[in-house]
């Protein structure tokens, strides 16, 4: 086991459609437990998407008791959305886009269809901070961002933002 590198915003690995697992193989079970490594090392963060660790197939994890008790680690293999309802707006982050938080709009509700990492298929129900994550980490596996939901003058001043942080790390 071994944590890996988090991709950062504007790697374009971020922006590409993530392909479906075919085979749940010795090597996605290791993906499954580097991933595990790096979302638990990284103290805030309640969720990864494979891609994030620069991986483009269909995995999401999460852990919403992760302040509390960790381990109710959750491993979705290939997670559909397939019923959403209901608004609400909280503050997100995300470790690939680094030093922003904004409000986003999301459904308060989702049912999500996946496989388990032992190939199960599986139902699972969320509403408030568990729907939150599950649209968010399933939007990284389409190569969305967080930043996208959040108006485009947000999204302006924070790459220009970004673009100084960025620079002065270079000098
Ligand atoms: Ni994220």
């Amino acid at each position: 086991m071994a944590a890996r590198k988090i991709l950062t915003y504007p790697d374009t690995v971020l922006r590409e459609r993530s392909e479906p697992v075919t085979d749940i193989d010795g090597k996605v079970q290791q993906l499954i437990d580097d991933m595990a490594d790096t979302m638990y090392l990284t103290n805030c963060a309640i969720g990864l998407a494979s891609n994030q660790v620069g991986e483009p197939c269909r995995i999401i994890m999460f852990d919403t008791s992760a302040k509390d008790e960790p381990n109710e680690l959750v491993v979705l293999i290939n997670p559909e959305i397939i019923e959403a309802d209901g608004v609400i707006v909280n503050e997100e982050g995300c470790l690939s886009v680094i030093d922003y938080r904004a409000d986003v709009k999301r459904a308060e509700r989702v049912t999500v269809k996946a496989i388990d990492r032992e190939e199960n298929p599986i139902t699972i129900k969320k509403e408030g901070l568990g729907a939150i994550v599950l649209q968010h980490e399933i939007d990284h596996l389409n190569g969305t961002l967080f930043i996208d939901h959040i108006s485009k003058l947000k999204r302006e001043l924070y790459k220009r933002r970004l673009k100084k942080l960025l620079k002065e790390k270079e000098a």
